[in-house]
């Protein structure tokens, strides 16, 4: 993973969150991946007035990641104004079920940096859903 810490990639996941656009919940989050390669992609939770059509911290990062060119995800850290971090919710585990299989997930609190949780992405989804059959109808 080279040289980059567990507090420097939670670091990275705090800044992003400043810039988190959370006018209806006012819950920021802040997220930071990490590639094999040394690469850090961040992002935050953006809202929008017809909620449904909100985009968590996570998955803008993972999205602004691919779409990037990048693959070979490491650990994404996640953080927020909550006591020992905020957990990905069943949506943004699914992303990660498939695109970063490999990565540690550290949860943090924004204000507290220490206490970090680590999670594996295969604990925080057992059995996920990831080849879609073929149907022969
Ligand atoms: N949210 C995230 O960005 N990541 C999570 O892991 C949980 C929830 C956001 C979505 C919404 O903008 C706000 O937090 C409240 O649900």
């Amino acid at each position: 993973m080279g040289k980059t810490s567990k507090s420097d990639l939670v670091r990275a996941a705090a800044e992003a969150r400043r810039r988190a656009v959370a006018p209806y919940s006012r819950f920021k989050v802040g997220a930071a991946l990490l590639t094999e390669s040394g690469t850090i992609i961040t992002g935050a939770n953006v809202e929008s007035a017809s909620y449904g059509l909100t985009c968590c911290a996570e998955r803008v990062a993972l999205f602004k990641a691919l779409t990037a060119g990048e693959r070979d995800f490491v650990a994404l850290a996640v953080v927020a104004r909550v006591p020992n971090g905020p957990m990905p919710c069943g949506a943004c585990r699914q992303l990660l079920a498939e695109y970063a299989p490999e990565a540690k997930v550290w949860v943090a609190d924004a204000c507290a940096f220490h206490g970090i949780r680590v999670f594996s992405v295969k604990e925080l989804l057992p059995g996920a859903f990831l080849d879609v059959p073929e149907d022969s109808d």
